[in-house]
């Protein structure tokens, strides 16, 4: 049963249901630790290895098979090469140059995917956009950016929310002669959904100046191997049978006070497991059905509900059939300064594989892995009969995908209106549970610092 926002009724459904799945997890064998990790993505992973690096026991449970949440590798067959079809980049700052030598990760310099040689054009029709270019936003877009510096690292809003954070992005630039900064802003990268939708708020959060340096400045490091999915292969190894991968919780218990503690049960590979912690970090996105198996109550059901993420997948792919000297990116031709038709793909990126591509596709619904490729061979297909140079005999092939759906948590204008950001900060440590998942800042660079920053905060708490 989904709990609902309708009254009191929701704490004791939801615990009536959880005392049933307790009852279920009888005899399973009990593991104990000071904190429980839910998601082992950039930030699970990162505190799980901080906190052990500082005493502390942990248990993190991963729903994949693997640690390292948006990061995919795929390892090309033959030469083996590692090709980052997620996460591209790291910011180069301290945070991320410590965790990759706790790692032992070399670090080495990267590039922004967008400086290869692109093409625009519509996806939909296969007809190339004329003339078209992406600037790097204006001073003008800076100054706006450097009015709102409580949303560099994180979203700590003043009370009341300034209400033009609350326009939508095309309205903000229409009030604020920003209109010649559209192309640059449009063109941020992993940004699901419509992008004429978004709240200016989302727009200078994400768009903010970690990520500039990254753009504009090139302050970027990757591992020096290319293989980003290192870090997370060797935080496993490390880490060990501190993770439970392929598992989910089913049900959850959470203590009022500090001495009350976590209880879990989690589906497992090898069976139920009963995780009983004094504190949970939550790092996967913070929406009801991810947060639905710990028994929430009210107050929690009224944040998280408000709450909604992205649907955006990746992959790979094979026998492109399209010159391979190019990157393809999906623009409209007479949509509103050509934004791309959704769903759809969003760009087809090539690797140091020849003829091997990376996609990213963005959708208004969750789409099946199935789906999603036949919607993108049919864009290959329709590319190679309208761009020169292409092998229309080609029939691409699909190594590899992943889901990143539900992406970046979101809400509306109204809820921040009402304040529900100051409530999502006054929920960190509420019944025994921390928030570290990509709900405030977007980079997995600040996603580390900001957990760094909440670790003193949570030791504490699981030392009452
Ligand atoms: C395509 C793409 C490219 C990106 N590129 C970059 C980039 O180059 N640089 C950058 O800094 N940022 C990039 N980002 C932003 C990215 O969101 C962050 O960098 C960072 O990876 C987010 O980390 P996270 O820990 O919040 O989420 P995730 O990495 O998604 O981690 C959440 C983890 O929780 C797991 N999980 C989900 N639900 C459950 C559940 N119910 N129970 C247990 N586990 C669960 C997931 O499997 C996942 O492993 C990109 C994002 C996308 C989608
Ligand atoms: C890092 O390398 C050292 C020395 O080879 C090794 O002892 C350690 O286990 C490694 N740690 C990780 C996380 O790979
Ligand atoms: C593109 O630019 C060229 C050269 O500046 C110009 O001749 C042409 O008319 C432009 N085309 C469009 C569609 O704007
Ligand atoms: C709007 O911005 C442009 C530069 O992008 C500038 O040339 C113009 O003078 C500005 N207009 C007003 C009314 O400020
Ligand atoms: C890309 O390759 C095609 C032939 O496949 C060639 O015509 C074109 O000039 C090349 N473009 C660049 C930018 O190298
Ligand atoms: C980490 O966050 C803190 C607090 O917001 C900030 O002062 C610091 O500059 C950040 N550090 C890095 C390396 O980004």
């Amino acid at each position: 049963m989904k709990p609902t926002k309708l009254g009191s009724s929701v704490s004791f459904i939801a615990s009536a249901l959880a005392i049933d799945d307790l009852a279920r997890c009888r005899g399973a064998e009990v593991i104990t630790r000071d904190i429980a990790i839910i998601g082992g993505g950039a930030a699970g992973t990162y505190a799980a290895i901080n906190l052990k690096d500082r005493g502390k026991s942990v248990i993190v449970v991963e729903r994949r098979g693997s640690l390292g949440g948006h990061t995919s590798t795929y390892h090309d067959p033959t030469t083996g090469t590692p090709i980052n079809y997620g996460v591209q980049l790291h910011h180069e700052d301290s945070t991320t140059r410590d965790f990759y030598a706790r790692l032992n990760v070399t670090a080495g310099p990267g590039s922004f995917p967008e400086v290869k040689t692109p093409l625009y054009i519509d996806f939909t029709d296969g007809s190339p956009i004329l003339n078209y270019s992406i600037p790097q936003p204006s001073e003008n877009y800076f100054q706006a950016l450097h009015k709102y510096p409580y949303l560099e690292n994180g979203i700590e809003l003043p009370d009341p929310v300034p209400e033009e954070l609350l326009l939508t992005w095309p309205e903000y630039m229409e009030r604020f002669n920003l209109t010649n900064d559209a192309i640059a802003t449009y063109s941020r990268p992993a940004t699901p959904g419509d992008l004429t939708k978004y709240l200016a708020l989302y727009v200078f959060n994400y768009l903010n100046t970690v990520l500039l340096e990254e753009q504009v400045e090139g302050k970027i490091i990757v591992n020096a191997n290319g293989d980003l999915s290192e870090l997370y292969r060797n935080a496993l190894a490390e880490l060990d049978s501190d993770v439970l991968l392929n598992s989910v919780v089913v049900s959850g218990q959470r203590g009022r006070k500090p001495t009350d503690g976590v209880k879990l049960c989690v589906s497992t590979p090898k069976g139920k497991k009963w995780i009983v912690a004094k504190q949970l970090v939550f790092s996967a996105p913070a929406v009801l059905k991810n947060l639905e198996p710990f028994s929430l109550d009210e107050r929690e059901v009224n944040i998280i509900s408000e709450f909604e993420g992205g649907f955006y997948y990746t992959g790979i792919v094979t026998d492109f059939g399209l010159p391979t000297n190019y990157s393809y990116t999906n623009r409209g031709q007479n949509t509103e300064y050509h934004i791309a038709s959704v769903p759809g793909v969003v760009m087809f990126n090539p690797t140091n594989v020849e003829g091997t591509y990376y996609y990213w596709y963005n959708s208004f619904s969750d789409m099946t892995r199935e789906q999603v490729e036949t919607d993108t061979r049919n864009t290959i297909k329709l590319l190679q009969r309208t761009v020169t140079g292409a092998d229309v005999s080609a029939e691409p092939k699909f190594p590899a995908f992943k889901s990143h759906t539900p992406l970046h948590p979101i809400t509306s204008a109204d809820a921040i209106r009402r304040g529900i950001y100051r409530e999502v900060y006054s929920l960190q440590g509420y019944r025994n549970t921390w928030y570290t998942g990509s709900l405030l800042v977007p980079g997995s660079s600040q996603l580390w610092n900001n957990t760094n920053q909440l670790l003193p905060r949570i030791i504490a708490a699981s030392e009452q």
